[in-house]
């Protein structure tokens, strides 16, 4: 059972809610999500109290598009606990989350002569969590990591559970997360102070995960989670600290939970692998050219938020259309999204067929199958294979603007 300290009601003129701990289990370690108002100035003082050897030197891996002021605090931590501290600035884009920014990472640490007690800290979004995360886990065979997120996403989803990797090219084709690794961090500390100087439209792509996540909450301890996070949303938009603080604690416990149970996805028909619930849709189209959300300008691209909130009702359309989720879901999933503003159609959707193609790529399809996880009700899911392919193209094609 985890435990949580979680905000409770308290009048506007209070202090802020105390930071939360989330205990992280899994069979290859277990370590503590830190989240809440500030926390990054503690970053040295937690790294100080981490088990095993203190490190020497501690290198960040910092996200280009973070101010400098973030990035400026972590050091300061860092240095006032007494470590020497390094610095490398990464472009985020997935492009850039390949084998040639892999390699600088290695060559970064090696000129600045880490060793195996030495540490990474990841300060950034989900693209800078998941290679300076592979990063760790390959230099000197796997050194340790500190994953301190910087967006909604990150916080609720990419930093917690130890997936590290890059994106590798097939010709012009970019395929997602295809070479890495799991590697669990040694703390997370995610301070939701961060999500303020975040673009608008990144915090709602993160909103996205949290959508998915309340969709399978209901067998991981918290079924209230998706009602929570609807009415919330005006506190949640207007980046109250307490209510981000226990959107992110209760999205991080969730996924601890799941993580708990199947570390590495290996679960028949539960566990980890609902996690990707909306993705394999949402990945399918998230890097294809000229896709965009509807009422973007031409050359704007999907988020993988806003890829995976179409996922999500392309989802939820399949479990409707399939019998296996009530009739009003799909039409909750999108009122949902569009209360985040996120968007329930997509402009430059390519004939089925090839999005179709790409889902049979997923690296999660099996002998040929393509494996869907569909939410049935406003809590759970289910994993399925066998629905026709008609089904799955008829709910791409209500993707269409
Ligand atoms: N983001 C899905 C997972 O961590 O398994």
């Amino acid at each position: 059972m985890l435990t949580l300290r979680l905000g409770t009601d308290r009048g506007k003129h209070q202090m802020p809610a105390a930071p939360v701990t989330i205990p992280v289990t899994t069979r290859s370690g277990a370590y503590d999500a830190v989240v809440g108002l500030g926390v990054l100035d503690d970053l040295g003082k937690h790294l100080q109290s981490l088990p095993g050897r203190a490190p020497g030197r501690v290198m960040i891996v910092a996200d280009q598009g973070i101010p400098q002021a973030m990035i400026d605090r972590a050091r300061a931590s860092i240095a006032e606990a007494g470590f020497q501290v390094g610095l490398i600035v990464l472009t985020p884009t997935e492009a850039d989350k390949s084998p040639t920014t892999l390699n600088a990472i290695w060559s970064a640490l090696l000129a600045f002569g880490a060793t195996r007690d030495d540490m990474l800290v990841a300060l950034g979004g989900g693209i800078v969590g998941d290679i300076a995360g592979f990063a760790a886990a390959t230099y000197l065979r796997g050194i340790r990591v500190v994953q301190c997120p910087s967006t909604l996403l990150a916080m609720v989803d990419a930093s917690v559970g130890g997936k590290t990797g890059i994106n590798l090219a097939l010709g012009a084709d970019l395929l997602k997360n295809m070479a890495g690794c799991f590697h669990q961090p040694s703390l997370v500390l995610a301070d939701v102070g961060l999500l303020k100087s975040l673009a608008d439209r990144q915090f709602r792509s993160g909103l996205a995960e949290c959508l998915k996540h309340g969709l399978l909450a209901g067998d991981f301890d918290d079924p209230a989670l998706w009602t929570w996070t609807i009415t919330s949303l005006g506190p949640l938009l207007s980046l109250d600290p307490d209510a981000l603080t226990q959107l992110v604690a209760r999205n991080v416990a969730v996924k601890a939970r799941v993580v708990g149970v199947d570390e590495r996805e290996t679960a028949e028909n539960h566990g980890r692998a609902l996690l990707n619930l909306g993705h394999t849709f949402g990945h399918a189209i998230e890097t294809l050219p000229n896709v965009r959300p509807e009422g973007a300008a031409p050359g704007a691209s999907l988020l993988h938020g806003e890829a995976v909130g179409l996922g999500l009702l392309a989802a939820a359309r399949c479990a409707g259309l399939a019998g296996l989720a009530d009739r009003a879901l799909p039409d909750a999933i999108a009122e949902a999204l569009q209360a985040c503003s996120l968007p329930i159609h997509a402009v430059g959707l390519p004939d089925s067929g090839l999005v179709l193609a790409r889902m049979h790529h997923d690296k999660k399809a099996r002998s040929g199958r393509i494996r869907l996880i569909l939410p049935t009700d406003r809590a759970r899911c289910v994993i399925r294979d066998d629905l026709a392919e008609s089904v799955i193209v008829e709910a791409i094609d209500s993707l269409r603007a």
